[in-house]
This record gives structure tokens, sequence and C-alpha cells, in this order.
């Protein structure tokens, strides 16, 4: 039995769950209910981080305490949590006396080990609201460009990065005064000292995702630089201990006590369990003595992987504290291709989807999208319906659904003595083994496309034995039942496979087998002589008009409460000039910057030059166009595109357009789509197919 801590990354604690946040916590919960279901002992820990400017303004707008603000942010936060059957062993908040001691600690440490220095930094400073301005409290005029009302780090129109002090007719976002230059004394953590260190430590021991060693490679060869740690007053956060008593207070910069909070929360909960059965103890899971006895990951956006993957280690390492054994980084949540769009009602709370829809719709789609692979992750709600419907109700669910009545109504619900179809079971069974593998190793979409298969082998099987064809046969009644019980059984082993994503659905079934156990170790358990119960339905489909209805509450419900967010789907890990800058400068904020990707990425896509033979509008579709399509292959193409409105069909036979050849076939109400015919602009309001001169050659590659 392995011990494993498990943590995602604290949620900010000055706005609502939203979508994108779920694929994280998720895809934690996921990982961490797989990994118990293999027998180990897991602790998954989370808090909310509760410090910093933003959340103090957040609580003066909201006129009420810090204190406050932060205690409504954590149940509310909590609450969301539990509707989508996030399983945390502890919720805490950094605001917490645990974690006071331990930032305190670990910044002793690193002190009196000549890691901490002190520097003036001059900064821009409001002499209204008497607070010195990070970047995107200030705006200005672009030193570059001359746009005006750009924030503090970069211009949005031609995409310089600058100092703020650099902006021309600078003014403060929260005042609208114009802001002073002003020095004072910052303390500096020396992360250049860990360089070796930590050069060492990202690349062995498969403690990161490739992509990632790749990103800090670029930041080690850009040379580290020291970490402004320190904040002036005022500041909701822990004030920094043992600073010269005549000078003025300072405080942590809450990017220092955040990740101490994962130690802090899990202090909480050994604190908790003294005593009980599954007591915890700290020291096994944190000193470095006990590194090779227990595991510690964190799950986390691409966003912050400076922080966890550099300042992180190194100020564990500078402290006598042992490192992560793993930090998993995921991509940005897109919704419907593009970044989450308030206007587009694209921007979804966790609260708003859960009023309209299942939140295991929700986990099931974010599991079979998910992988090991730092790649954005596309919530497409036409797909996501049809994928829920197809897999879910009609593949798994339907197992049950088609074999169960014959069960209940004839044979009193007892399943048959000897299993008819071992090999089956076996089969089944076996694939076990790679899906635990698919699920440890956060594979999950590989997870998903193993259940289903064995799922469409379950069906396969009916079909091919017609239960319902047998039991009008005289002399068949055995048969029929042998049938319905193997299809009852592999449902079960489907239970067991799909515990990890669908808690709620997989503990009801339990009760329609009538059994209480679907441990992983239990898949090769044959229920045979068994009586189950009356089937009920465990999973209605997905409606379009709940999905409609999802979509309009959230661009009706954001006037009223500003989001969190400040991010973007496409936001990327910082560049290493950003969070390089050794002045006061809130990179988790201000990290906007492209994200390349190398020619294999691009070569992936595979684009031809095809000849539109046929165009016709396809009846009860508003929005598509039918294209048969030449692309020099021995068949036309099928491909439909959602360019209606923008086209009669007879504008474009005889065009030569690009297709898109190699994505997956989508199979559509209307027909399999072999294809996607390239276009460009707003879907929503213009677009125009791209077509490309007559003299380019059928099926050649574009590059
Ligand atoms: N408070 C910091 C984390 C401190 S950890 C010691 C923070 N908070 S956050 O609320 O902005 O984000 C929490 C997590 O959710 C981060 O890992 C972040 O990457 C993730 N996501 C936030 N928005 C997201 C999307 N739109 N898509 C996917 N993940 C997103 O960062
Ligand atoms: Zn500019």
């Amino acid at each position: 039995m392995r011990e494993i801590l498990v943590t995602s990354a604290l949620p900010y604690a000055n706005g609502d769950i939203h979508l994108g946040h779920l694929v994280e916590y998720i895809q934690t919960d996921i990982w961490a209910r797989a990994m118990k279901a293999q027998g180990h002992q897991v602790t998954y820990v989370c808090a909310d981080d509760a410090h910093g400017t933003a959340i103090m303004l957040k609580a003066e707008d909201n006129g009420v305490t810090p204190e406050e603000q932060i205690a409504n942010v954590k149940a509310s936060h909590e609450a969301d949590f539990a509707k989508f059957l996030i399983n945390f062993d502890n919720y805490y908040t950094t605001h917490s006396e645990e974690n006071k001691h331990f930032s305190e600690l670990i910044y002793r440490r690193l002190n009196s080990a000549g890691h901490i220095s002190t520097k003036d930094v001059e900064q821009l400073f409001d002499p209204e609201k008497q607070l010195f301005l990070a970047d995107r409290f200030v705006k200005g005029t672009c030193p570059e460009c001359a746009a005006a009302d750009q924030y503090g780090d970069n211009c949005e129109v031609c995409g310089t990065t600058y100092d703020a002090t650099e902006l021309k007719d600078p003014r403060s976002t929260l005042s609208d005064a114009t802001p002073v230059l002003k020095t004072s004394k910052h303390y500096f953590f020396d992360l250049p000292e860990f360089s070796q260190f930590l050069q060492d430590w990202t690349r062995t021991d498969n403690r990161l995702q490739p992509s990632i060693i790749n990103k800090l490679q670029e930041w080690f060869d850009a040379g580290l630089t020291s970490w402004d740690i320190s904040r002036d007053a005022p500041y909701f956060g822990f004030q920094i201990p043992d600073t010269p008593s005549d000078e003025p207070d300072k405080y942590f910069y809450v990017w220092l006590d955040a990740p101490v909070g994962y130690m802090a929360s899990f202090k909480n909960l050994c604190e908790k369990r003294v005593g009980s059965d599954n007591a915890l103890d700290f020291d096994r899971y944190w000193l470095p003595e006990n590194e090779n006895k227990t595991e510690v990951y964190h799950f986390i956006g691409k966003d912050i992987v400076y922080f966890h993957a550099l300042f992180w280690p190194a100020m564990l390492a500078g402290s006598e504290f042992r490192t992560p054994t793993g930090v998993f980084a995921h991509g940005f949540l897109m919704v419907n291709g593009e970044k989450m769009s308030k206007s587009r009602g694209t921007f979804i709370k966790a609260e708003t989807y859960a009023e309209h829809l299942h939140p295991e719709y929700l986990r099931y789609y974010f599991a079979s999208k998910l992988s090991d692979k730092v790649e954005d992750i596309n919530l497409d709600l036409e797909d996501f319906m049809q994928k829920v419907n197809s897999d879910m109700v009609g593949k798994v669910v339907n197992i049950a659904s088609r074999s169960a009545g014959f069960l209940v109504k004839k044979y009193d619900g007892m399943l048959t003595e000897i299993c008819a179809e071992p090999r089956l079971l076996e089969d089944i069974t076996k694939t076990g083994d790679e899906i635990a593998a698919a699920y440890e190793n956060r594979e999950f979409s590989r997870a998903m496309r193993l259940i289903m298969q064995c799922a469409d082998k379950a069906n396969e099987y009916i079909d091919e034995k017609k239960p319902w064809a047998l039991a009008k046969v005289e002399g068949s009644e055995q048969e029929v039942q042998d049938v319905c019980s193997v299809a009852i059984n592999i449902f079960r082993q489907l239970m067991v496979y799909l515990a990890p994503v669908l808690p709620e659905l997989t503990n009801n079934a339990k009760e329609f087998l009538n059994i209480d156990n679907l441990s992983f170790a239990s898949r090769n358990e044959w229920l045979l002589g068994h009586q189950i119960n009356k089937f009920k339905p465990l999973m209605q489909r997905i409606e379009e008009k709940d999905v409609a209805a999802m979509v309009e509450a959230s661009k009706a419900s954001l006037g009223a409460t500003a989001t969190s967010d400040t991010r973007s789907a496409t936001t990327s890990m910082p560049a290493a000039k950003n969070t390089q800058s050794t002045k006061a400068k809130s990179t988790a904020d201000s990290a906007k910057l492209t994200d390349y990707i190398g020619i294999d990425d691009f070569s992936k896509v595979e684009m031809k030059v095809a000849h539109v033979l046929e165009c016709n509008y396809v009846e009860g579709a508003d929005k598509l166009l039918q294209f048969t399509l030449d692309v020099g292959e021995d068949k036309p193409r099928n491909v439909f595109s959602g360019i209606r409105k923008f086209y009669e069909p007879e504008q474009l036979v005889n065009k030569k357009v690009i297709c898109v050849t190699n994505l997956a076939p989508r199979t559509m109400k209307f027909g399999i789509s072999e294809g996607m015919v390239l276009s460009a602009g707003d879907p929503k309001t213009a677009l125009v197919v791209i077509t490309l001169p007559d003299e380019a050659i059928v099926g050649d590659v574009l590059a």
C-alpha cells in the first residue's frame, strides 16, 4: 500500500468556482479516487487562497472585513465542490494558525541559511488609497504605440511588455489618482542559489511532464533571479517576522504562503484525526528522511508552473522539508473552441451549471478529454451532449436496462448459477489492468475509451443473442436468463471501472445490483445465483433545452457579480521575461503571453486542397451545409460545415477549398462528417470560406 498526499491548487477567495477551475478539481478527484480504489492510502487536501491585495479590495467593495469575505467565499466554494462530488479529506484556508506557523518557520530557516536579502524597490504608489499599485491596478497610454487605456504590464494593442513606470499619463484604477513613484524596502528570496539544485530536481524521477521540462529550460537559460516576497501595508496576509522594529511592517506576498497552505491543510487534518483509526503523521509526509516512504503530488494549471516547479521546491529544500514527488500541470478550458466568454454565456459558474445539469455529465466529459499532457481542453457543448448521451445513456446504462427487465419479470431477478460466457468476462477483467494503469498515468481519456470498448462488446453480445427474440421461443428460458446474467455481470464490471469518475451513479447501481462492494479488486467476482433489484434509470439523457438554459443563465448572472478569473483560456505559462522580474510584479496575474507550438505540433494537422463537387442544404439543420469534396482519394468525402447563414450552396460548388483531412470523423444527426472546411471569421456574424486559386492541385497537402 502506497501512502499518497495529493493536492489541487488553492482557489482565490475572491470569486466563484467556474467550469475552468473544475477541470482541475475533477481531474484530481478522479485520480485520488482511482488510486484509493487500488488500495492505496490517499489523502486529498486543498484550501482557499485567502490573502492578497485583490481579496482585501474585494472585501472593501462588498463592505465586509477581509475575514468575513473569506469566510463567505469558503462556504460557497465548499458547497460548489460538494455538488461536483469533489471528495477532499480536508478543505482549509491559508488564513490559519497552522499556515502562519509554517510560513514563518520556512521563512526563518531560509533567512538563517542566508537565502533572504533586502533591496529598495521603486514602484508606483496611489497617494489617495495609500497603496503600492500592482501592474493590473495601473492604466495609461502605451509608451510604444500610444494606445490609450492599457494595463501596467503589457499593451493589448501592440503586445509590447513594459514596466508600469514607463506608461504615459498613468492613473490608478482604484482611485483615478495619478500615481507617484515611491521607494520602499523589499525582501527577496535568493532563487539563483538554487539554480543547480532545481535543474537536477526538475529533470529527475519523472517529476514533471516533458513539455514542462522544456519550458523550464527556457527559464534556466534566461537565468533565474531573486523573488520579491514582501509587500507593504496595507495588505491582507501574514506579517514578516523579525524585521527591524523601527521600520514599517512588511507582509508575505500571497504566493509565499499559498503553497505552504498545502502543508497547513494537511497539518490541520492530522490534528483532526489524532487518535482515530485513520490518524496521519505529519512528519512522515514532510520530512526529508521519510521522503521514500510517502508520495506528495500537486495538480495545477499551466499558468502556475513557475511557482510550483521552481519557487516551491526551492523554498522546501532550503528549509529542511521534503520536495514534491511530482507536479502535474493541465491545460485551460475552452468552451465551444474559444476562451470562456461572458457575452456568449460560456463563462459558466459551477453553481449555474449545477442548477441545470447533472454534475456527473461534466465529470464524464472531462474524463473523456483529459490526458497526461498540458493541452487545453475543449468543452464543445454540442459534442458534450452527444457524447454523454451516446456513451453513458446509450451504451453503458443501456446494458443494464435492456437485460434487467427480463430477469426481474421472468426470473424474480435471479441470475444464473453458472456463467455462460466466462471468456467474455475474463477479457473485460483483463482490460481492467490497462484501465487501472491509464488512471494512474492520468490518461483518463484512454481509460474512458477502454471502458467504452468493453461496453461495446457487451452490447454486441446482447445484439447477437437477441434475448428479446429468444424470449418468444419456447424452451429458450435458460438461454435468456444466461444471456441477461452475463450482461448484468459485465455491467457490474463497468461500474467498478467507472466508479472514480461517476461516484453517484455507480453508488446507485449498487442498490440495483443488490451488492455493497464495487472495489477494483472485486472486478472478477461474478454474481452467480444472485438476486438483483428492479432497474431504475441511472442517468437521464442531456436535453438540449437544459444546456441552452444554462448558457442563457450564464449570460444573465454576470452583470451582477464580477468574476475572479483574470486569466483567459489561452493563458500560457508566463514567459521568462515576466516572471524573472524582481520588481514588485504580480506574476500570477500578468501571465498573458503566447504559448508557442513546435513545427511538430503544426504538422499533426493534415490539410489538403479539396474540390467542391457538390454543396447542399441539410434538412432540419439551419446552420449547416453539406459538402461532397474531392480530396484526391478513391472516394469523395462528406463534410458538414456551419456556414449556411453566409452562403448559398451554389456559390461554393466547383471552388477549391481547404479540408482538414485527419480529424477524427464525427457522427452527427445527419450523417458522418469526414473532415473540416476551413473558413475565417466569427461563426455568429461573418464567416468566409477560404478558397484557393484554380491552379491548386486537388489532394495536395498544405504546409
Ligand atoms: N490561488 C492560486 C493558486 C495557489 S496554489 C498554492 C490560483 N488560484 S485560481 O483560483 O486562480 O486558480 C486555481 C486553479 O484553477 C489553478 O490551478 C488554475 O490554473 C486553475 N484554473 C483557473 N482557471 C482555469 C481555466 N479556465 N481552465 C483550467 N484551469 C483553470 O491560481
Ligand atoms: Zn501598444
